[in-house]
């Protein structure tokens, strides 16, 4: 699924855009599959995973040797303080019940000047077209309601403001999906029945239409 979403054009082009600014040595938190890690070695940084999956790291280190890569909790990172220059939580925060704790976390370990990204979708907003709007609101509601903080996206710049971050700026982009390979993001979503088979009917006939925003901010730690 995250392979599925992380190879769109638009997400790739989303993603370089995250790697501005983030200097030499760059850390990635639920960094999944390592795919950005790997993608900041390729461009001369020294960058580092961390994910609590052991399974993910396994796939990381195979798929992306120049990277280093550790199983570890994004709340207690092992890095020593000031030791980065970037940090990166790509579509992670949602799955902490105190994501403040993980940008207190990259205060620490962040160099002075040093700049965090946070990047994620509000999963209350899923944009999805259905012959059942009503179900389809309920269904994302319901997902979001499952997770420990489904909105954290629409609180990224106040989290990076209340822990010790200046020039936070935010931007949205929104990722329009129109195949089928955002089948197991629907499946994931509502589970099987009627309305995932609606989904794969107008995926068959290219008529599946969902958007996606996806909410950027960036600060530099304070000195
Ligand atoms: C939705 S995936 C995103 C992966 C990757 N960042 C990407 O954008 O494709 C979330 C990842 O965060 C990891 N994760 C969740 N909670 C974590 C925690 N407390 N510390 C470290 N990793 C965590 C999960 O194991 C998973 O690999």
């Amino acid at each position: 699924m995250l392979d599925a979403f992380d190879d769109l054009p638009q997400v790739r082009n989303l993603r370089e855009h995250t790697y501005a600014g983030l200097g030499d040595t760059v850390v990635d938190v639920g960094c999944g599959s390592g795919r950005a890690v790997g993608e900041l070695a390729a461009r001369g940084a020294r960058a580092i995973g961390i994910d609590l999956d052991p399974a993910m790291i396994e796939v990381a280190i195979e798929r992306w040797p120049t990277g280093t890569f550790h199983v570890a909790d994004l709340t207690a990172l092992p890095l020593d303080d000031g030791s980065v220059t970037g940090y990166r939580a790509d579509k992670v925060l949602h799955t902490l019940a105190e994501p403040e704790r993980a940008v207190a976390e990259a205060r620490r370990v962040l160099a002075g000047n040093g700049r965090a990204v946070l990047i994620g979708q509000d999963w209350d907003t899923f944009v999805i077209d259905s012959d059942d709007p009503e179900l389809t609101r309920t269904l994302v509601h319901a997902r979001a309601d499952g997770m420990p903080s489904p909105r954290v996206a629409r609180r990224y710049r106040n989290l990076l403001l209340d822990n010790g971050f200046v020039d936070v700026t935010v931007e949205v982009h929104t990722i329009v999906w129109t195949d089928a390979a955002c089948l197991p993001m629907l499946a994931n979503i509502a589970g099987a029945g009627a309305w995932l088979d609606g989904q794969v009917a107008r995926a068959r006939n290219d008529r599946l239409f969902v958007a996606v925003p996806m909410f950027l901010a960036v600060g530099t730690r304070a000195d």
